[in-house]
């Protein structure tokens, strides 16, 4: 299904409205979180909706999509710091409950197959966030990666590290690798939803509407999902 509303703020405030519902029915709800400035608003009127009325968060657990290989989470670049900046600091979500990975891990093999088994050992995730790239990627599976992928490292496309080197100072700054979740844990949670927004994401909407399920788009395995929601602004929506 998809739904098309006027502006950002009406998209943020659906997103975190489907956020909330999904903690208040099931309170020890394993959320996969995505990061990127389309989550911006979304994570501050989700926000805004807990101190208008407060929910008891001790038993959810969140697990992040990616992160860049390299970079701690204290670099202000860092997947691991926005979230704290964006939502963490300012929610109880116990600190043994919040899963990112770790960039600067040094046994990326053990650390990756960890990261994917912590999910299944909770039977998937009940409701996964996604953004994607303005190649089609989602996490940072980019083009070509397999659709039975589980967590593993990327190196990342030279579209995306122009995209991404906004973030940045330097555009030679912007990592090389990073770790992400795979397209089959993705297509594991029991519920999507995917969040595009400006009139940088029109064009890649537009072929996600009509591409076949295809790894030259790793959005497109989301199609074969029973409950796959995609949340538009005009903008994104522009070329549909
Ligand atoms: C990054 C992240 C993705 C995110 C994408 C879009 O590459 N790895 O998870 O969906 O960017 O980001 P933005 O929302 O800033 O356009």
């Amino acid at each position: 299904m998809y739904k098309i509303f006027e502006t950002v703020d009406e998209v943020s405030r659906y997103t975190a409205q489907r956020l909330l519902d999904k903690i208040k029915a099931l309170p020890a709800a394993a959320l996969g979180l995505a990061t990127g400035s389309t989550m911006e608003p979304v994570y501050a009127q989700l926000l805004q909706y807990l101190q208008q009325s407060p929910v008891d968060l001790s038993k959810l657990t969140t697990f992040n999509l990616d992160e860049y290989i390299g970079l701690s989470a204290e670099h202000p670049q860092s997947y691991n710091y926005y979230m704290y900046q964006h939502l963490f600091n300012k929610l109880n979500i116990p600190a043994q409950n919040v899963h990112l990975p770790d960039g600067l891990t040094t046994d990326i093999e053990t650390a990756c197959q960890t990261y994917s088994n912590a999910i299944q050992a909770l039977g998937g995730l009940d409701l996964q966030l996604l953004g994607i790239g303005s190649n089609g990627h989602i996490g940072f599976n980019e083009p070509l990666t397999c659709f039975n992928s589980r967590t593993h490292v990327v190196e990342l496309s030279e579209q995306t590290r122009i995209d991404n080197g906004r973030f940045f100072t330097d555009q030679s700054e912007v990592p090389t690798h990073a770790l992400t979740l795979g397209i089959q844990d993705i297509l594991e949670a029991k519920e999507i939803i995917l969040v595009a927004t400006g009139n940088n994401k029109a064009e890649i909407m537009a072929q996600l509407f009509t591409s076949a399920i295809d790894e030259t788009l790793p959005a497109s395995a989301l199609k074969q999902h029973p409950n796959f929601t995609i949340v538009l602004d005009r903008e994104a929506a522009a070329l549909l």
